[in-house]
């Protein structure tokens, strides 16, 4: 066990050298050859992590990834008194002392996934107090139906000093039937995990569909939770007495693959991922070998990706799952402006997921902007220079864009990068690409 718990901050495993480099350089060009194993999906990883306030049984996860967003919620375990043990790629949780169901701002701001602990808490200890998160760079994000999920469990929810605050009835939660007006990830997610526990029967109506969602419903099973229709858009849930610890590997991450095909097919040569799951991508593979990309899948959990044919424009729009991700529309973007021809993609998850869009344009990228709809015209000579990552995916396209750019881009603000991403550069430059962190 490495990690050393000390004023209830967590310092799980060693810092490496990402804590201190702001920014990645690249020099385009060079085609990629080799291969990459997929890591633990973050977004499964952290409602997993969530999940095991739910029960005063020992939780072990595996296949966990060293991303900082893992370490925030690892974190606020800790802080909430949870005992965590960080391993190499698994974590172990006990909730069985006195819980303290706070979650505090300086650990919520720089994480909004913190909103995860708000159903569980109040279903565990009655209560709960979470920082309401900020917005963040790719639009407002209200929690809203997550507390008007928790009042149709009975709870009464109240915000004062921006944290919201939300107490169950005496005798705990109540099983509803809770309805989303659109679906939400971690919205379903939340109020899964408060159902489980509730008196009586749930309703999850529009609720999201995503795999992630499948394997969190597949975890609380494990720990004893009723749970029928993960995976669909509608979850029936009965209400337990109690959980108990499991052992549960995490799925690997659809998004870090679908990012890997995309650089692959930027910088030509040929890749292998392993590790992972083709049907959880099914919707960015469909698009991609319309594109043109030759994707292969040997097995379930293997996909390999040659040279690049020449690119031909294809248009895409975000949905919720099962449709093309939101979190790859900026990777795919950028894998676009190699492509012949016009592509229109539009984006209807979030209100401003286009941050990426002018840092591609100062590569020489040739898009224009309307409302939710971006117009890629290709193919366009990318030149390498200095540009800002702004969050998470595009922060990813932008490295992908410097591998099909001639001349060195260099990345600045990478620490939006290892928020998702597990050693994203080492990864790269194990297949040949010519990557290094530098302080910025
Ligand atoms: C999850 O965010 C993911 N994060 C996001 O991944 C992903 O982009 C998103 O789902 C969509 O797939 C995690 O799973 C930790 P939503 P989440 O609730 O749950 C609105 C990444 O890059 N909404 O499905 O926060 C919301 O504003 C991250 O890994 C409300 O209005 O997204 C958005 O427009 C980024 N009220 C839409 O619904 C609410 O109460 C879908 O958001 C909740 C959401």
């Amino acid at each position: 066990m490495d990690a050393v718990a000390h004023n209830g901050v967590l310092a799980a495993r060693k810092a490496d050298g990402w804590e201190f480099m702001q920014a990645m350089r690249i020099a385009g060009g060079r085609p990629l050859s080799g291969r990459i194993e997929i890591s633990g999906a973050k977004n499964a990883a952290l409602p997993a992590l969530a999940a095991s306030l739910l029960t005063d049984g020992p939780v072990t996860l595996g296949r966990m990834p060293d991303v900082v967003d893992i370490r925030t919620m690892a974190n606020l375990l800790a802080s909430v008194g949870a005992e965590v043990e960080a391993r190499p790629d698994s974590y172990s949780i006990r909730a069985n002392g006195n819980l303290d169901p706070v979650a505090p701002y300086e650990l919520v701001k720089t994480m909004r996934a913190s909103s995860l602990v708000l159903g569980p808490l109040a279903a565990r200890c009655g209560r709960a107090r979470v920082s309401l998160p900020g917005g963040c760079a790719i639009g407002s994000r209200p929690i809203d139906m997550h507390l008007d999920g928790l009042k149709t469990l009975g709870a009464t929810v109240r915000q004062d000093r921006g944290y919201v605050e939300a107490v169950a009835p005496k005798g705990g939660l109540v099983g509803g039937r809770i309805q989303f007006r659109r679906p939400t990830v971690t919205g379903t997610e939340d109020l899964l995990m408060a159902a489980v526990l509730a008196n009586g029967e749930s309703l999850l109506e529009n609720a999201a569909c995503e795999p992630e969602v499948v394997d969190l419903a597949e975890l609380l099973t494990k720990m004893g939770a009723r749970i029928e229709g993960a995976g669909t858009p509608t979850i029936r849930v009965d209400g337990v007495d109690a959980l108990a610890g499991t052992e549960h590997a995490i799925i690997p991450d659809r998004i870090e693959t679908g990012t890997y095909l995309v650089a692959g097919a930027l910088a030509g040569g040929e890749l292998t991922l392993e590790g992972t799951r083709r049907q959880h991508l099914e919707p960015v593979i469909a698009k991609m070998r319309q594109a043109g990309c030759l994707i292969e899948a040997p097995d379930d959990s293997t996909l390999v990706l040659r040279g690049t044919a020449a690119l031909s424009s294809v248009d895409v729009t975000t949905r919720e799952h099962p449709g093309f991700p939101t979190d790859m529309q900026a990777q795919f973007m950028a894998l676009m402006t190699q492509a012949k021809g016009t592509s229109k993609v539009v984006e209807t998850v979030f209100e401003n997921r286009f941050m990426h869009v002018l840092e591609l344009q100062r590569m020489g990228a040739d898009i224009t902007i309307g409302g939710h709809t971006a117009v890629v015209r290709g193919k366009a000579a990318l030149t390498g220079t200095d540009v800002m990552a702004s969050d998470l995916r595009a922060s990813a396209s932008l490295v992908l864009a410097g591998l099909a750019a001639k001349g060195e881009t260099t990345v600045h603000r990478i620490y939006h990068l290892r928020r998702g991403y597990d050693r994203l550069a080492e990864k790269l430059a194990g297949v040949g690409a010519s990557i290094e962190l530098i302080d910025d």
